[in-house]
């Protein structure tokens, strides 16, 4: 098959979708080119099949502490009348369920409109068939720390049900979901004006090259209510294209994961207003094993003010080690905190190719895992970096 060929699958996703652009293979048969434009766009199948090379569909019910986010912006809205929310790349639905099911369960009173909508028309299928979702789908929350673990195995009872070893959700629940097949790259931007509440977008707008990301970001912002909740991924939270439309706004959860509101101005942010957020322990989750996490965070607490500029976007306990995602000026690098002592450090959406680690004297680079290792780092050392990195991007950023 012709480079050119194969050029114009990657450019037609490219263009159409908005997908950043791959260095993939696919193999096919040359005579069968031609033809394959029409069946990528007329064959769900096809379009799957090929599609994969751009995004993924990975999505599962609860993720990503989607409780504990979702139910805090459900509390803080003012105006509970009737919640109309968008999932708006959302797979095989089971961010909407989750969200349609938390509602159920703890907002019986509250009504409520989901709108879940994707490009991929066989996953929008599971959606309108409210399944069949698998075992690994429904019960995956249980592998992971979450205060609601027992509420969500009562919600599973209460609003699914099994065929065929499959859980499907309920028809009640199903009947608050509007599937619609819409491609975010060729959103109209009249389509929704302040129309929801919140919206979740999350792992969607990762896949998008720059200028998508640009066509795309304000037309969501538009499609939100003044101070209307917009979920992105930690990862996603950290671009700065979203704070000239959203501030940040933390959730007081487990995680540290923010979400962003919608500002009543736009493009008037400035990148210092970032407020320095530190993310309170939580007694429930598991802590790792030897390392003391009050004693962890209070160091960080006491960065002087230079360090105003450092929040921490996403926090996880293993059993062996912390896992923290800071967002220094605006870049996202994550630190991975051992017991031993071992730093970890590797890059979120900021190139370490700028940031030369390898003038420290105890660090080394793990080519395997693409990370920096500080060998019984100490907290003075752990500022250091800290520091370092800041001053760094500062600089550079100006
Ligand atoms: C990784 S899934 C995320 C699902 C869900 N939001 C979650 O976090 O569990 C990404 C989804 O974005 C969808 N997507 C990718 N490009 C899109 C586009 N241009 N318009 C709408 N959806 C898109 C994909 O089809 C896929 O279902």
């Amino acid at each position: 098959m012709s480079r050119q060929k194969l050029h114009s699958i990657n450019e037609h996703f490219y263009n159409k979708y908005g997908m950043l652009k791959q260095d993939f293979k696919i193999e096919i048969d040359d005579s069968k080119n031609e033809q394959l434009l029409i069946d990528i766009e007329n064959n769900p199948e096809v379009f799957e099949k090929y599609f994969k090379q751009f995004a993924v569909n990975e999505t599962y019910f609860f993720r990503e502490y989607l409780p504990e986010i979702f139910l805090q912006i459900i509390q803080n809205m003012e105006n509970k009348n009737e919640v109309r929310i968008w999932s708006c790349g959302c797979s095989t639905g089971c961010e909407a369920y989750s969200m349609a099911v938390l509602l159920e369960y703890f907002f019986p009173d509250i009504k409520y409109l989901i709108l879940a909508s994707d490009i991929n028309k066989s996953n929008l299928q599971i959606v309108k068939n409210a399944g069949p979702y698998t075992e690994r789908d429904v019960n995956r929350f249980k592998n992971m720390p979450s205060v609601y673990n027992d509420d969500l195995t009562n919600i599973v009872k209460r609003y699914f049900y099994i065929n065929e070893n499959y859980f499907y959700v309920n028809d009640k629940v199903k009947a608050k979901i509007e599937v619609e097949e819409l491609n975010l790259n060729l959103l109209d931007e009249n389509k929704y004006i302040e129309v929801f509440d919140i919206i979740f977008c999350r792992n969607v707008l990762f896949y998008f090259n720059e200028n998508a990301w640009d066509r795309i970001v304000p037309k969501l912002a538009n499609a939100l209510k003044i101070h209307g909740a917009f979920v992105v991924s930690p990862y996603e939270t950290a671009k700065r294209k979203l704070l000239d439309y959203f501030d940040l706004a933390p959730v007081k959860s487990l995680t540290g994961v923010y979400y962003l509101m919608r500002r009543p101005l736009k493009n008037n942010i400035n990148p210092a207003e970032i407020k320095n957020v530190m993310v309170k322990e939580n007694k429930k989750l598991k802590t790792a094993k030897k390392i003391d996490l009050n004693d962890e965070l209070k160091q960080i607490d006491e960065l002087p003010k230079n360090y105003s500029d450092i929040a921490i976007i996403n926090k996880k306990n293993y059993s062996d080690f912390v896992y923290y995602n800071f967002n220094i000026c605006n870049c996202s690098i994550i630190f991975k905190f051992y017991c031993d002592y071992t730093l970890r450090l590797k890059e979120g959406d900021v190139s370490f190719k700028i940031l030369k680690f390898e003038e420290f004297e105890n660090c080394e680079f793990d080519e395997n895992n693409n990370e920096y290792i500080f060998k019984n780092c100490s907290i003075k050392l752990f500022k250091k970096i800290i520091f370092y990195i800041t001053g760094y991007l500062r600089s550079i950023l100006k």
